[in-house]
């Protein structure tokens, strides 16, 4: 009897110091992490977003967590400890049937592109495999006083009435949005500047500005508009409002074929927009009810002038291609 008592006394002592060294304090060590520089609590709004993100199962196709390895610089720099003091539990995720959400608020930063992906995916991904939201929106026949309707294309929008967010579909949104990685003072990601070019080094850009490209080349500065760059810039920064056709989204993102900016002899405007994005602008006689979101702080002058020449030579448009020393002059000028 005694010597029982000695094995399962033994056997529960041994499972509190495994549980204790293993789960516990480490816990406690790593709840005493401070918070990463300029990381911020989430607000009332966005810690409810939070709530409707797990009720929902976002994480079982999305992470929160970059690695430190090359395909995962498309998403940001490496997580760090410091930007989960806030968002306990974690909600790491360990599958990633859809992209990284960890800085979606900045690849993302459109509260109206959120409403109509999560309305329908298709809306604004035509090739999305995930599932549509309708159930956090409302269908009404008119907009209640203090609402705006998501600007839904008509082959995804319901037969009649206006599609209306609902305060759980705003609570995500908000916390979407918030999703931002803040820099760390000091790290500085290696390789690429841009999500399409993870694994083209800088230096590697003199080689290609010696090859002689299809479009014509505007030579300045050993730059040449390379138009295979400008589609693979295009794609995962702009298509996704502007579309991989050019022709926008009716109501929401207008069209960029035919655009006067884009399709203009006089590149200021269009630069301008790329770098410090809009909002309020009539364009084509459409008042828009988004943003369009600034890219000055993540494209290089080359970057912009690749995906500005792939704009004013795409889908008819016939514009003057620019040089990266136009984007530098008006990069200089500032918002
Ligand atoms: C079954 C898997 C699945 C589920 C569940 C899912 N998603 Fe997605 N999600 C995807 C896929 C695949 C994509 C990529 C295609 C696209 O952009 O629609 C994506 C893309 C996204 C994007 C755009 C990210 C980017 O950087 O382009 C956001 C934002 C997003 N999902 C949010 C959510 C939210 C919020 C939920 C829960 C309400 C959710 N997802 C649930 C699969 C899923
Ligand atoms: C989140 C959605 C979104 C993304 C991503 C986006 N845009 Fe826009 N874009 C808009 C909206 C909305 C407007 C209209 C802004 C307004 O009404 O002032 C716009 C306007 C424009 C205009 C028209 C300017 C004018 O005055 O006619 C150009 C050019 C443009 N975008 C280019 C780009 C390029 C290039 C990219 C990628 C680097 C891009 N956009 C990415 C939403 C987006």
């Amino acid at each position: 009897m005694k010597k029982l008592v000695w094995i399962a006394g033994g056997a529960v002592l041994i499972y509190i110091c495994l549980v204790l060294a293993i789960a516990v304090i480490p816990a406690i060590e790593l709840s005493k992490v401070p918070a990463g520089p300029d990381v911020v609590p989430l607000t009332p709004l966005q810690a409810q977003g939070r709530a409707v993100f797990a009720a929902n199962g976002c994480d079982y196709c999305h992470t929160q967590q970059v690695r430190p390895l090359n395909e995962d610089k498309v998403f940001g720099r490496p997580s760090a400890p410091g930007d989960f003091a806030y968002q306990t539990p974690e909600l790491l995720g360990s599958e990633r049937t859809g992209p990284d959400l960890t800085n979606v608020g900045n690849a993302k930063p459109s509260d109206v592109w959120q409403y109509m992906h999560l309305y329908d995916p298709r809306s604004v991904v035509p090739e999305s495999i995930m599932p549509n939201f309708k159930f956090l929106f409302r269908v009404l026949a008119t907009v209640p006083p203090g609402e705006t309707a998501v600007p839904i294309p008509a082959p995804f929008a319901p037969k009649d009435g206006k599609v209306i967010p609902t305060p759980q579909a705003k609570a995500l949104v908000a916390y979407l949005l918030a999703l931002k990685q803040t820099p760390i003072p000091g790290y500085k990601m290696s390789g690429a500047t841009s999500a399409a070019t993870p694994a083209t080094p800088a230096a590697a850009a003199p080689a290609t500005a010696a090859t002689p490209t299809a479009a014509a080349p505007a030579a300045a500065g050993g730059y040449a508009y390379d138009a295979a760059k400008g589609e693979a810039l295009f794609t995962p920064h702009c298509a996704v409002c502007h579309q991989a056709t050019g022709a926008g989204v009716p109501g929401a993102f207008p069209p960029l074929k035919g655009n006067a900016a884009v399709d203009n002899a006089d590149p200021t405007l269009h630069i301008h927009t790329v770098l410090y994005g809009a909002q309020g602008v009539t364009i084509g006689g459409v008042a828009y009810p988004g943003a369009m979101p600034p890219f000055a702080g993540q494209l290089s002058d080359a970057d912009v002038a690749n995906i500005v020449n792939y704009e004013r030579s795409s889908w008819g448009n016939q514009a003057k291609p620019v040089t990266p020393v136009e984007v530098a002059a008006v990069r200089a000028k500032g918002k």
